[in-house]
């Protein structure tokens, strides 16, 4: 089987993060979130796959994956351009599925367990395609399936204003080669986008059978700000702890924490875990939990808590930072005597904040 993963679209819910990357790059606990779907896909034995590429820098994409060997996986770039929807990222992909089943993964998405019981059993089935569903609170933001009493799938709709149920479609999705068929036979949707939603439904129509699994714990697709925050704080439940920097003498380390080589944590420093923080990062600050530091980022004094600072960041204050995500290479600045107060910033790289 092969996989196909979706790393194109603008992420336009995710500026100014994605002004200057991919969103499917940002970092969730200092790994961007491609990795997680690359990873899943490997543990389930998943090792050719189809890498999709948009317009928004995709060279920054080849160079963090690479050929995939580190990964153990084997990488070939599918350049899409332009976002035309999900349906037709697939169709891009024609030649490099062939006549064989696939696996198609939202580079955005991320699941705590993994798709190795999705995947099962369904090469040899005699399903067209196999969806994992998810009840939500908010369908209407999603594709959303309607079962019938037993539990077959008889309907989807993508984002519909009055949903049929709360079963949102996870964009994890297993295909046979008639999906390519069903994608020439849609139209472009209201928002002009060839939807896989309206293909599958395509499957249905012709009386090919579409199997559904329910989503066992946590998903989320990091489309927004608070939706990537969320997902930080899943990944850092589960965090261990790891101390491959240098903690000083009086520096009030409690809970999970993982510090990265070359980091140091001065001895006035507290840090509440969950908290994760990457390599050569120079901390002599309070660091609430869920907050995750990437790499060469300096914090001195004031507080951070439920944050991503993605990397290379100064921040100089007596503030209090919360529910923030901090853009690479941003700097904050406060001046000396100003009075502490609490922010909460969504900043693109390169920012310089001077409160
Ligand atoms: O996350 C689950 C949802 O994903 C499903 O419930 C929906 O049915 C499905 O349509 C999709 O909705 P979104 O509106 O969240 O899709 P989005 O435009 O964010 O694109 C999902 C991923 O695919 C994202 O990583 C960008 C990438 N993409 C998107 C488009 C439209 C491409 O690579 N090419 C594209 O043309």
């Amino acid at each position: 089987m092969k996989g196909l993963i979706l790393s194109g679209g603008h992420g336009t819910r995710l500026r100014p993060l994605t002004h200057t990357g991919p969103k499917q790059l940002i970092p969730i606990a200092n790994k961007p979130v491609l990795f997680y779907a690359i990873e899943d896909l490997k543990e389930a034995g998943v090792t050719d796959i189809g890498l999709i590429l948009g317009t928004n820098m995709p060279e920054k994409v080849k160079e963090a994956v690479g050929d995939g060997s580190r990964f153990g996986v084997n990488i070939t770039y599918i350049m899409q351009g332009e976002p035309k929807g999900l349906a037709h990222a697939v169709a891009v992909a024609h030649d490099f599925v062939g006549d064989e089943s696939f696996i198609m993964y939202l580079g955005d998405n991320i699941l705590k367990s993994g798709i190795n019981e999705f995947v099962e059993g369904f090469q040899d089935s005699n399903y067209e395609a196999r969806i994992l569903l998810q009840p939500v609170e908010n369908p209407r933001q999603f594709g959303v399936a309607e079962l019938d009493d037993d539990g077959h799938v008889i309907n989807l709709v993508e984002k519909p204003k009055v949903p049929k149920s709360d079963l949102a479609l996870v964009g994890i999705y297993l295909f046979k080669p008639t999906i390519f068929k069903a994608i020439d036979e849609i139209e472009p949707s209201w928002r002009g986008e060839l939807e896989i939603t309206d293909a599958i439904q395509e499957l249905l129509n012709k009386n090919l059978k579409v199997d559904s699994h329910i989503v066992r714990g946590w998903w989320k697709d990091t489309g927004k700000p608070e939706d990537v925050l969320d997902a930080n704080h899943l990944i850092l439940d589960v965090l261990e702890s790891e101390n491959n920097g240098e903690v000083e003498d009086g520096a009030n380390i409690k809970g999970r924490v993982s510090i990265g080589k070359g980091t140091v944590i001065k001895g006035n420093s507290v840090i509440r875990g969950p908290v994760t923080i990457g390599d050569n990062c120079y901390i002599d600050a309070y660091i609430g939990p869920y907050t995750s530091i990437g790499d060469n980022s300096r914090i001195i004094g004031g507080e951070i808590e439920s944050s991503i600072v993605v990397g290379d960041a100064i921040i100089e204050c007596n503030e209090r930072i919360v529910d923030s995500l901090i853009g690479n290479h941003s700097n904050i600045v406060s001046k000396e005597n100003s009075l502490p107060r609490g922010h909460r910033f969504i900043i693109g790289e390169n920012s310089l904040v001077n409160l």
